[in-house]
């Protein structure tokens, strides 16, 4: 029997109308539809993607515990890993969602590691959260040769400091709970008036805020930062 094809799909950073063309059509015909679903719960992606299911897809959700412990992440993928490798062993095609783009810090990227080598795979680009967040603000990201720095917020105080220190333009992702020390150092570096607190960018939620109008320690974990040293944000 021929093998199933897995697609890594990307479905951008929200906006349903933001998948693309190609992301769209793997969608609506799959017939095995899998995506992460947070502590058996909510899956981003399938959000993204949903109104786009064919009625008899057959959906896959892989339970990930969003716990720190790298161990329980990998059982997860390994288990998730074992559900679409029986799909593609008994011919089926799974398409698996990735919010944003799958190779720009997306989670696809685990289960393509477990599965590219036995089957055929082919990863489909998104519209990721970092040029979403660019075209919300209505601020270019970089140019010419300005160099643009992407810093997970997960880094070490000392780490962030000195990758902001030298910078033109930045992106912080994965924001969360890690305001605090970000405010810390953006102040001390005399960026602050140079951030903007990008929320859920293109989702019925957006918000948009600058740095110093953002009020308490946390924020979701679908915001981004955007650090554009070489002129005012506004
Ligand atoms: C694990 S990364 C995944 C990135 C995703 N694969 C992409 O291409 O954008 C998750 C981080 O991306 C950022 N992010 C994702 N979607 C976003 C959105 N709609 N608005 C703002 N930030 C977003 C947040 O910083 C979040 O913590």
């Amino acid at each position: 029997m021929t093998q199933g094809t897995l697609y890594g799909v990307g479905v951008g950073p929200g906006d349903p109308e933001l998948m693309t063309v190609k992301a769209w059509r793997l969608v609506s015909t799959a017939r095995v539809i899998a995506y992460l679903s947070a502590n058996g719960g909510e899956s981003t992606a399938r959000d993204i993607a949903r109104t786009f299911f064919p009625d008899d897809a057959t959906e896959l959700a892989i339970d990930m515990p969003m716990r720190i412990e790298r161990e329980h992440g990998e059982k997860a993928y390994d288990a998730g890993a074992a559900q679409i490798a029986a799909h593609l062993e008994a011919g089926r095609d799974v398409v698996m969602l990735c919010e944003g783009d799958p190779f720009f810090y997306g989670s696809f990227m685990y289960l393509f590691a477990r599965l590219a080598g036995k089957f055929e795979t082919v990863v489909v680009p998104g519209v990721s959260s970092i040029t979403a967040s660019a075209a919300a603000i209505g601020r270019p990201l970089a140019a010419r040769n300005e160099v643009l720095k992407v810093l997970p917020a997960t880094l070490a105080e000392d780490r962030l400091r000195e990758e902001l220190q030298a910078c033109e333009s930045a992106t912080i992702i994965k924001v969360g709970r890690h305001l605090p020390k970000l405010r810390n150092i953006l102040g001390l570096l005399d960026l602050t008036s140079k951030s903007v607190v990008i929320e859920k960018a293109t989702r019925d939620e957006e918000k948009i805020t600058p740095l110093a109008d953002v009020e308490g320690d946390v924020l979701p974990y679908f915001t981004t930062i955007l650090v554009y040293t070489g002129r005012e944000p506004w």
